[in-house]
């Protein structure tokens, strides 16, 4: 262990050289100074572990050296022991009340000093020790924190995660499902129309070659309106055509929305996305007893494929999308289905293309949220629904997706009562 280094401030030849002699033999490194100003001069680069200081100096005295050196906050640690006369009471008092620890009389006893001077050096090196380990224990806190932190965003992302591959699961497996009765029933109908029209052909040939069919038959054919129905069947095998097709497109959307991500970027048609995810969302979006349905509204302006994570933007569209359901449904508590159709819930979805950066607003006139909640929305586990009905966890994730694997910016403006919008930036 190196040696302690000793400060010895005094003015008297005859009180430094015992001092000196008395600590040099005991094993100490001393420097001496002779006033208070050389001394606040030199401690920075002495930095001793002890100040032995005298009172009585040409210059500013012991008392203000000793005021100094404590206000300044890089030695206001350094022990100050202080040399006045035996009799000085008051002197004693003014030393100790200017911040020195102790004070050693004159004249000077060899032994006092050294007693004094080796418990103060011992208490400072249990101080200075403390200090260390209060200063080591902070930053392991501060480094357990953060390991918290970056395991609570880990397992938000592996339950959210896991949340989109069940639902995507799901989802996948029902447009699975629905493919073969779908593709039989298109394929039945492409040939129902010639059937029809090869019956009804025949059926007309009939009515031509027998004009007089009889009583019986001609009564029937009143009876089931048989004019009509020869009309309106091939509408009737049209519309099932259409919904067919209908049927078929939300197959598709439901398998683009349940892709599964690859590990690196893929392009992707984002309007796509944000249809198949609306689609998912339909059953909240419609018509209830309480409220008309929920108009959507897209406004898609013109955007090259994306290089993406689809899986992952659908994602975040799903988390935007719902929350904008939930700020409606919230908004119309309390209001009658006569007044909300007055003032009808919607969500108007904007896409442009802005400097090689796609950019999606999602906007809801729902019930908009205050500048102290709009601080908090983003982060981990904040939420303002009721138990069930919320984790918090939505907006973390979709700006994680945004921000982080995606290079983008997500942010969101908002005003109570009026409405709130997000905005996605994301690099082609
Ligand atoms: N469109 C919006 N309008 C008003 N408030 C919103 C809107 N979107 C989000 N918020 C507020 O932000 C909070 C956090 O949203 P976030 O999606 O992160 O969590 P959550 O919806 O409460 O729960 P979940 O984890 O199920 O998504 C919400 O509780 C709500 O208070
Ligand atoms: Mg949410």
């Amino acid at each position: 262990m190196p040696a302690n280094t000793i400060l010895i401030v005094d003015d008297t030849p005859n009180n430094i050289k015992l001092l000196f002699d008395v600590l040099d033999s005991a094993g100490f490194d001393i420097s001496v100074v002779k006033s208070g100003e050389t001394a606040l001069e030199k401690l920075p680069y002495i930095n001793p572990d002890l100040i032995l200081l005298d009172i009585m100096m040409p210059g500013i005295d012991g008392f203000e050296t000793c005021r100094r050196i404590k206000s300044d906050i890089n030695m206001a640690d350094i022990p100050i022991i202080f040399m006045t006369a035996l009799t000085d009471t008051e002197n004693k008092v003014c030393g100790l009340k200017s911040g020195a620890v102790d004070y050693i009389t004159k004249p000077i006893q060899v032994e006092e000093v050294l007693a004094r001077v080796n418990i103060h050096l011992h208490l400072r090196n249990i101080q200075t020790k403390l200090q260390q380990e209060v200063q080591e224990r902070q930053q392991a806190e501060l480094k357990l924190q953060e390991n918290i932190t970056s395991m609570q965003q880990m397992q938000i992302q592996l339950i959210q995660n896991e949340k989109m591959s069940a639902l995507g699961n799901l989802v996948a497996g029902v447009a699975h499902e629905m493919n073969n009765p779908l593709g039989f029933i298109a394929a039945s109908l492409k040939q129902a129309k010639p059937n029809f029209t090869d019956i009804s052909d025949h059926l007309k040939l009939y009515q031509e070659t027998f004009p007089h069919p009889g009583k019986e038959i001609l009564e029937h054919a009143e009876e089931i309106d048989i004019k009509y129905s020869l009309e309106d069947f091939p509408k009737m095998l049209d519309a099932m055509v259409m919904a067919c097709d209908r049927l078929k497109n939300i197959s598709t959307s439901l398998r683009t929305f349940s892709r599964a991500d690859k590990d690196y970027k893929v392009p992707f048609n984002i309007h796509e996305g944000i249809d198949s995810t609306i689609l998912i969302l339909k059953h909240r979006l419609k018509a209830s007893e309480y409220r008309p349905a929920i108009e959507v509204i897209t406004e898609y302006g013109n955007l090259p494929q994306i290089n993406c994570f689809p899986g992952q933007l659908n994602q975040v569209f799903m988390n935007i999308l719902a929350n904008a359901i939930d700020a409606l449904d919230e908004a119309n508590t309390g209001k009658s289905y006569e007044e909300i159709k007055a003032n009808p819930n919607k969500i108007i979805i904007k896409t442009s293309m802005e400097n090689n950066h796609a950019k999606i607003s999602i906007r809801d006139n729902g019930k908009g949220m205050t500048a102290e909640i709009q601080q908090k929305i983003f982060d981990h586990l904040f939420t303002t629904k009721g138990v069930g009905k919320g984790t918090g966890l939505g907006l973390a994730i979709a700006r994680q997706i945004i921000e982080e694997t995606h290079a983008g910016k997500l942010s969101c403006v908002s005003e109570l009562g009026q409405g709130t919008e997000f905005i996605i930036d994301i690099p082609q």
